[in-house]
């Protein structure tokens, strides 16, 4: 796979993965474990494949050319794909899941939420998390580290968006759980019973989903009736937002679906992303010293802010490293609206297009000893030498994440804050492994013990 890409117009033969069952297809060893299977298919097969399921044509591309034409060059032809789409009897027509002009809208009304100066201001709400998390820890030896940042990632959200009208973010992180759990479950199985059956797994979903709208819906309604006063937070922007054209407000539905959204989004990829950097810092303990040294040099024993992260050089290219390694957003899909044509190849319309971040982030081709943790690969040089499109865990073009920034600044205070005061060590055979669901989690979650940490002993 050439650096730089010149893309052929010659008509070119997708290769096809020979079927492991005359039914099946390659359902069973693709969902056994997709970033594994997609590995080695590539690595066989060559930057773009296709793989044989039930009922789907799922075309597979690796080459950051390929990606770039989708999620860039050519993102007027694409939709999100039939699994994203499903999502939506849970996140209704959120910014994930809508396409088209209604997507369209609702991003320019949620991006100034998103603007740099908006989020310094939230630096402090993560800082105040973070610090009540590290108190508690003081009188706690080991626990689950996935629990712990999920609770933590879910709190900042939570408050991030709701302001202090949240009160049961823990009960909606559950109720998100299990509805995601649900859709995993569907994705992997072509032969789903429909949804109003009271199966025990459809009525254990409808259970969750009567939880999240009633404390969305009951946020909503509390401000409607209050007004919004001196609430700064994303639910006041969203609320206050109007359609240029007709001057109309979101609706309840609307407000509802952007907010679960945003907070579905919004806190589990960050929480495995914090939990797979402190497993890689527990493993590497001489970019720990480094990272630390640094946070001792940037911050001494003083809280982050939003201004002194800046001097996080080394700490933020370890984040980056991390979300190289395991990119939390595994696989983004695509359907083609119209056939299309790239590098030669007919990608025909209604097929399930997916670009997998996993495999792309470690293919050969583009990084060196590509299993290696080597934070200076984001040095600003080595970034230009690589193709644009051989790292993005954030996606790219118009779709690209709308909360890269914040997700970005919250990973440096959390881990700036933690290794001021503790070293995570993870306990022996922690973690079991990779559980790719909806954003790729440590499998079983992550046993760790906590040591204290004096700055001045690394
Ligand atoms: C490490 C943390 C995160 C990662 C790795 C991540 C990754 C991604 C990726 C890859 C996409 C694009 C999906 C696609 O193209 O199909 C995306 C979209 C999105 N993300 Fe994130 N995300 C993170 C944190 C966040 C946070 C903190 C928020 C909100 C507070 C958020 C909100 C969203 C939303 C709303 C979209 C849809 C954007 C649109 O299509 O307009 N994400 N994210």
């Amino acid at each position: 796979m050439p650096a730089t890409a010149t893309l052929s117009s010659a008509v070119r033969q997708i290769p096809k993965i020979p079927r492991a069952h005359w039914l099946l297809g390659n359902l069973r060893p693709f969902v056994s474990s997709p970033p594994h299977f997609l590995q080695q298919a590539h690595s066989r097969y060559g930057p773009i494949l296709e793989v044989g399921i039930p009922g789907r044509r799922l075309i597979s591309m690796v080459e950051p050319a390929y990606i770039q034409q989708v999620l860039v060059g050519h993102n007027r032809n694409y939709i999100k794909d039939p699994n994203t789409r499903a999502l939506k009897i849970s996140l209704g027509e959120g910014l994930l899941t809508s396409d088209g002009d209604f997507w369209r809208k609702q991003r320019r009304i949620a991006q100034p939420a998103f603007h740099r100066h908006r989020l310094q201001q939230l630096a402090q709400n993560m800082v105040k998390h973070t610090r009540e998390m590290l108190q508690q820890w003081e009188h706690k030896p080991g626990f689950n580290l996935a629990d712990e940042m999920m609770v933590l990632t879910s709190d900042i959200a939570a408050t991030s968006l709701f302001g202090a009208s949240v009160q049961n973010n823990l009960e909606i992180g559950r109720a998100l759980l299990t509805a995601m759990r649900y859709h995993i479950q569907r994705f992997n199985n072509p032969f789903n019973l429909p949804h109003w059956m009271p199966t025990p797994a459809n009525r254990r979903y409808q259970r969750a989903m009567q939880v999240l709208d009633r404390s969305v819906y009951g946020m909503i309604e509390q401000r409607r009736r209050a007004g919004q006063d001196g609430q700064h937070d994303l639910l006041a922007m969203l609320m206050e937002a109007r359609d240029e054209e007709t001057g109309e407000g979101m609706s309840d539905k609307q407000l509802r679906d952007e907010c679960i959204t945003l907070f579905a989004a919004g806190h589990e990829t960050s929480a495995n992303a914090l939990c797979w950097l402190f497993y890689l810092l527990d493993q590497h303990p001489q970019v720990q010293q480094k990272v630390v040294a640094e946070i001792e040099a940037v911050l001494g024993q003083d809280e982050p802010t939003a201004g002194s992260i800046r001097g996080l050089e080394y700490t933020f290219r370890t984040i980056q490293e991390g979300l190289r390694l395991y990119p939390p957003a595994w696989i983004i899909g695509r359907e083609p609206l119209a056939d299309d044509h790239i590098d030669g190849y007919h990608i025909p319309k209604g097929a399930f297009v997916t670009m997998c971040t996993y495999v792309v982030h470690r293919l050969p081709q583009l990084w060196e000893s590509p299993e290696a943790f080597e934070p200076d690969r984001f040095l600003p040089e080595a970034v230009k030498a690589r193709p644009k499109y051989a790292y993005f865990p954030f996606g790219g073009g118009p779709r690209l994440c709308i909360g890269n920034h914040f997700a970005l600044m919250e990973m440096q205070i959390v881990l700036a804050m933690v290794l001021q005061r503790f070293r995570i060590r993870c306990l022996p055979g922690q973690p079991a492994g990779m559980e790719p669901l909806i954003t790729l989690r440590p499998k079983g979650g992550m046993q760790v013990k906590l040591e204290k940490r004096r700055l001045q002993e690394i």
